[in-house]
């Protein structure tokens, strides 16, 4: 409607309009120039462990199939049978080494190549196609630390794609010699908003934490005090950091964010000592060894002392790493990621990815399980707040006044390196701002802006 947009995105003012969040228009064009050209997350290794293997995903409203082939490859391939467009398969997940149409019969092998048809030689005639051409559609893959992301782009290389995000997320996801293992099948439900609601909170919103989830706070379990919840919230200080494709996250010190639960002082303990004190959630002192050889001296330095704690991946991921107490006195927590999958734009499909390391004991795994569900999952006490809240966003962006509305990022624009800080980014230390979810918007203009 000749809307342009930066009559959408006021990058000087710092402020967004609430149509964004509600225009069939804009959606159409997100699922061109987001959806079809960054990489996307759709599950893990683990969940397909033998040849045949696969689950079913979405790449925004694409259904996809993930499947494992006889050798072992991993395969992302459209689930839209070449013949008359049926969903080639249609369980949530299963093993099958071919998958047939029930349609018209065509076969496909479990990396998407066609197989052939029932009666071939009276269905292929005519305007004959040979069985290379015949073959599902397929997205590139890439698998870090077993996490299964797939792209459309042919040309975005998955270490561009995370940029300098990688230091601090190799500290969540690639720190075991055996990696992670998810925890049973996704949590999955659909809320009535637009995807960029849940996407730009999980760019490291800090003080929703602090209104929105004040039951949490009230209850002890964030740090602070019912009294000065503002003041004393350790879970607020920390250093909140960018990256310009839009991952963002906030990094809070691991002995501060345990004073909820014990007292715990690192003061003259080297980093091998803080972890054994202070093990980061999911590692059993028996992992710490594993930490050294996995990642660089750095990195196990700030995973020790100020780990990546919540966060998000541009466009639609959030990263949650928490610390809970275990009953023995360690501490143990929650890793679990999120994916906001757009179904259109007024409805987005919420989906909850728990996880542990695969060589942490039974108990260990039963706690991350629990932890998770009962924090982040899809029925945890932080994912009803939210959940609650989204959808009244989306209603207002509806009203025809509401609509003039912009919102606000009260963004300072500076970074600071704090002294000796190793990794990269644009760093914004001390208490939470808005700078992070603003360079998450700044990530979507840009995106957007590239025709
Ligand atoms: Fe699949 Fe015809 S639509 S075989």
């Amino acid at each position: 409607d000749g809307t342009t947009l930066d009559d959408l995105i006021n990058r000087d003012m710092n402020e967004v309009s609430l149509r964004v969040m509600n225009d069939k228009e804009l959606y159409e064009l997100e699922m061109e120039r987001v959806f079809a050209r960054t990489w996307l997350l759709l599950g893990h290794e683990s969940e397909i462990p033998k040849a045949g293997d696969y689950v079913m995903r979405d790449m925004a409203e694409d259904n996809v199939i993930v499947s494992r082939d006889r050798s072992g490859e991993i395969h992302v391939m459209l689930n839209v049978c070449p013949h008359r467009g049926m969903k080639v398969c249609t369980a949530e997940a299963g093993n099958a080494h071919a998958h047939r149409c029930i349609y018209h019969g065509w076969a496909f092998r479990a990396d998407g190549s066609f197989i052939g048809a029932p009666i071939e030689k009276e269905q292929m005639h005519g305007n004959k196609r040979s069985k290379d051409e015949l073959g599902l559609k397929k997205a590139r893959v890439h698998l870090y630390g077993g996490l299964i992301f797939a792209t459309w782009n042919k040309d975005l290389s998955f270490e561009d794609y995370l940029g300098d995000a990688k230091f601090y997320l190799d500290q969540l996801f690639c720190r075991t010699d055996n990696g992670l293992e998810m925890l049973g099948p996704p949590q999955r439900f659909v809320l009535p908003c637009n995807w960029k609601i849940p996407g730009e909170q999980s760019g490291s919103d800090g003080f929703h934490t602090l209104t929105l989830h004040r039951s949490l706070m009230e209850g002890g379990i964030m740090g602070g005090t019912a009294e000065s919840i503002y003041d004393t919230a350790p879970g607020m200080y920390g250093v909140d950091l960018s990256v310009p494709q839009g991952h963002t996250l906030r990094c809070l010190e691991a002995a501060q964010t345990f004073k909820m639960f014990a007292d715990v002082s690192f003061e003259g303990k080297s980093t091998e000592e803080r972890l054994h004190l202070l093990p980061p959630p999911g590692i059993t002192k028996e992992l710490i060894p594993q930490l050294f050889r996995n990642l660089s001296e750095d990195q196990v330095k700030q995973l020790a002392n100020i780990p990546p704690q919540v966060g998000g991946m541009f466009p639609n991921i959030l990263v949650a790493f928490i610390f809970a107490p275990r009953m023995d006195g360690g501490a143990s927590g929650a890793l679990s990621l999120h994916t906001y999958v757009p179904k259109g734009p007024d409805k987005v499909e919420f989906v909850n990815f728990i996880f542990a390391e695969k060589d942490a004991p039974e108990d260990v795994k039963r706690d991350m399980l629990q932890n998770a569900i009962w924090s982040t999952g899809t029925s945890g006490t932080i994912e009803q707040d939210d959940a609650d809240t989204w959808p009244q966003i989306m209603r207002n962006s509806r009203g025809h006044m509401s609509k003039t509305i912009t919102l606000k990022y009260q963004a300072l624009h500076g970074h600071e390196r704090p002294e000796g800080w190793v990794g990269g980014g644009d760093l914004y230390p001390g208490f939470t701002k808005d700078d992070t979810q603003w360079a998450w918007w700044m990530a979507y203009y840009n995106m957007m802006a590239d025709a």
